[in-house]
Parts: C-alpha cells; structure tokens; sequence
C-alpha cells in the first residue's frame, strides 16, 4: 500500500493493482468516514484493481465529508460545485502522478452524491460509476455528455435519507445524459447488504 498526502491538499491512499486489464477504482466514503472505510471493499469487488481513495476535505464536527450540506439531504450548492473540481483536479493529479487510466468510481452515500457530480459537472473525469445510496446532487443539473458511460445506481426502498423519487430523478438526469444506467432498488435501508455487493460484483465485473 501507497499512503501518499505530498504535493495534493488530499488525505489519500493510493494501492497499485495487480490486473492491468481493470479500470482504477476511485473510492468514496460516506459522511464521517475516511480513506480506509472502502478499500476491503473494493479489494473484494475488484480484485487486482488500482484502488484510489482520498478522504472529503469538509469537516462536519468531526465527520469528514466531500462537501457542505445545510441539513441532512440539502447541499450547499455552491460549496459542492467547488469542491467537486478539487476532487476532479485531484483525480487528474493522481492519474498523472501513477499513470493511471480514468477511474470508476464507487461512492457511498455521501461519496456516491459526489460522484454524481462528477459525472454531472465534470464529466470527462470518470470512466463510470456506481453510486450506492445516492441521490441527486444538485437542484438544476448542469448538462452533461455522459454516452456510453456505465452508471450502477443501488437504492434501498427503506433508505430514511434518500427518498425514492429523488433517486429516480438521478437515474433519468445521468440516463438523459447519455449514460447506460442501472438502477436497482432494494429491501434495505441506507446501509448495504449482501444483495448490494452481489449486484456491484456483476457490475464491476462487466464495466
Ligand atoms: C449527504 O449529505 O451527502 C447525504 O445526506 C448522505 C449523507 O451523507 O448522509
């Protein structure tokens, strides 16, 4: 394991895959997590794959987070467009520096809402992505050419934080930007299960 924080503001870890033929993994924890929440994840769900995972530079208390929100499921929009081109400029830092080729990202929650921003305003910076618990990230998306670009988005029909329409409603915006989505609602809460990483397994394993 790389643990690198020289010449980029981003608390990180940076582990080199063994398969070539995989596409990085960007990894991106949920509110109050940090770099190493998802990275046994992503070792199981992608197995040789370059694994990028920097930790949110927003503080809440002392929840590390990726972007400012005003109260539970309300962005600080303005906040979230900056730090969503932070993150992307950390992305091309990090390709750069370990020659990497565009990542897929694997969000959770909050992480997941951050990667729909990418996809949303930034949307040369991602291969694809699969956003477990997200919702959508901004109340007027920016238009976005996402074609072809494989986006798995994992919903629970119990999630007390993301309601079921606004996560359809993310699924239409990235599906009418051109992207190939996937979205499947679960018997589960905001918390993932067994059935989560079976149908993330699939997916990986195809994209
Ligand atoms: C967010 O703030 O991004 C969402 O409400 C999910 C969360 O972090 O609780």
């Amino acid at each position: 394991m790389i643990a690198t924080t020289a010449d980029t503001d981003f608390i990180h870890v940076f582990e080199p895959g063994s398969d070539p033929a995989r596409r990085p993994l960007l990894l991106l924890h949920g509110t109050g997590g940090d770099e190493r929440d998802l990275l046994s994840l992503g070792r199981t769900m992608a197995p040789g794959a370059s694994l990028l995972s920097p930790r949110g530079r927003v503080l809440e208390g002392a929840a590390p987070r990726f972007f400012r929100r005003l109260a539970e499921g309300v962005f600080d929009e303005a906040d979230l467009k900056r730090r969503t081109d932070e993150l992307a400029e950390f992305i091309l830092w990090a390709r750069e520096r370990h020659g990497l080729a565009a990542p897929i990202a694997l969000g959770f929650s909050n992480g997941a809402n951050v990667a729909a921003a990418l996809l949303l305003q930034r949307p040369e910076i991602l291969a694809g992505a699969a956003l477990l618990r997200a919702m959508t990230p901004f109340a007027e998306p920016p238009a976005a050419d996402l074609t072809g670009k494989p986006v798995l988005i994992l919903s629970g029909a119990l999630d007390p934080i993301v309601p079921k329409a606004n996560a359809e409603a993310l699924a239409g915006q990235l599906g009418a930007s051109g992207a190939v989505v996937e979205h499947r609602t679960l018997p589960a809460g905001h918390g993932l299960g067994q059935a989560d990483l079976g149908l993330l397994g699939d997916w990986l394993a195809r994209n």
